[in-house]
């Protein structure tokens, strides 16, 4: 119930744009009177059980009494250690029973907390070899293959991103886009295939290294309830107010920051909600880019802005690749990204379908050596 509540709350604003709000109330309602009926039985076993202890204990210390006396002529001293075990015996029962109903009621919380334990043991990220990765020639992908669960997703992909250029990854809706990003990341283990980073296999590498060594905007937008400054810096102290502002004019954010009453110091509400789309995107790349990457992967990262301000974004970004060997790995339909990448990738229901480089970049490939 908290998790469609939750769920509820956060996908308000089309449900009451579209006028379909009343009907979660209703499958509210039906859960709540799920749960109030469950209750209800609940109380009602325990209430029972214990109204119940004492006629029973009462019935058969009556009936053992009459037995023992009227059928089985016992003497007085037989029947009182008799009575008296036995209203032992009932009540050890009346206890067991009892514990017996505790377990019950704290079972479904145990096994559901139980469930989430195995889930989440079961995806535990495979374990990473611990050599520090370079990033002096690029990356590879060779043949990979990934699949979730028994639908592929990723057929035999084989690219190169070499340092300092900008690669597009280009293809219709659910080609497999994100995933090729994902696995680069080492989110999804490949199920075939390698990922090489400078010739070395991704699972030879520290991960967690690696994972610093990138800028990631995703394609779901992620904004805390915090300042911008907050938001850019994710917090982390060592980033000056320069810094800030460098990657806020990189990510072509400076002149709306600027013009806001509180600037950097602005908290932009739950997930963003303060802030336009576009300029949650830019906040988003500004945070990718403080952390000085040395490759920035960008999943439809300017998808929201006008045309004016994402080629600004996209000249700011190839400047960044010539002056300081930055390599970009861009998802994006957009012609402004296309245009300016020396290679775009064409993906088609997981599978390469094109790779197009321009004739000026073509000396860079070789960079890769022996893992190209
Ligand atoms: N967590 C998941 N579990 C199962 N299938 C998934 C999951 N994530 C993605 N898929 C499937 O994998 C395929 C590729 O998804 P992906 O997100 O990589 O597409 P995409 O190219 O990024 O699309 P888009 O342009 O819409 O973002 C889709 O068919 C999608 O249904
Ligand atoms: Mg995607």
């Amino acid at each position: 119930m908290v998790g469609g509540l939750t769920d509820l709350l956060v996908g308000i604003k089309p449900m009451k744009a579209m006028g379909r709000h009343a009907r979660f109330q209703a499958l509210f309602e039906r859960d709540a009177e799920k749960i109030r009926q469950a209750q209800q039985k609940q109380s009602f076993a325990r209430e029972t059980n214990k109204a119940l202890q004492e006629p029973i204990l009462a019935i058969c210390l009556a009936g053992g009494l009459y037995f023992s006396i009227g059928v089985m002529q016992q003497s007085p001293g037989q029947v009182v250690v008799m009575a008296l075990l036995l209203a032992r015996t009932v009540s050890t029962i009346g206890k067991a029973q009892q514990a017996f109903q505790n377990v019950r009621l704290t079972q479904s919380g145990f096994n559901a907390i139980y469930n989430s334990v195995e889930l989440a043991r079961s995806m535990r990220e495979p374990s990473h070899g611990g050599e520090t990765p370079t990033f002096e020639m690029g990356v590879e992908f060779r043949e990979v293959n990934f699949a979730f669960g028994a639908i592929p997703v990723i057929r035999g992909a084989s690219f190169q991103a070499p340092k300092g250029w900008v690669t597009t990854i280009t293809g219709s809706s659910g080609a497999g886009k994100t995933t090729m990003v994902d696995l680069l990341l080492g989110l999804h283990e490949p199920t075939g295939g390698q990922i090489l980073i400078d010739g070395k296999p991704l699972p030879t590498l520290d991960l967690g290294a690696w994972r610093r060594m990138t800028g990631y905007v995703p394609q779901e937008l992620m904004l805390f309830h915090d300042t911008l400054r907050a938001n850019v810096t994710l917090g982390q102290p060592e980033f000056t107010d320069a810094d800030v502002m460098l990657a806020l004019e990189q990510a072509g954010a400076s002149q709306f920051v600027a013009e806001l009453p509180e600037g950097v110091e602005t908290v932009v509400g739950e997930r963003g909600t303060r802030l336009s789309g576009g300029q949650r995107q830019r906040i988003s790349i500004a945070r990718a880019l403080i952390q000085r990457p040395k490759l920035l992967i960008l999943d439809e990262a300017t998808t929201a802005l006008d045309p004016g301000t994402e080629a600004a974004i996209v000249e700011n970004v190839v400047e960044l690749t010539r002056s300081t060997g930055l390599t970009v790995i861009a998802i994006s339909h957009q012609p402004a990204w296309a245009a300016a990448s020396d290679e775009v990738v064409r993906l088609s229901e997981g599978r390469i379908t094109g790779i197009e480089r321009r004739e000026a970049s073509a000396p860079l490939a070789e960079a890769l050596g022996p893992a190209a």
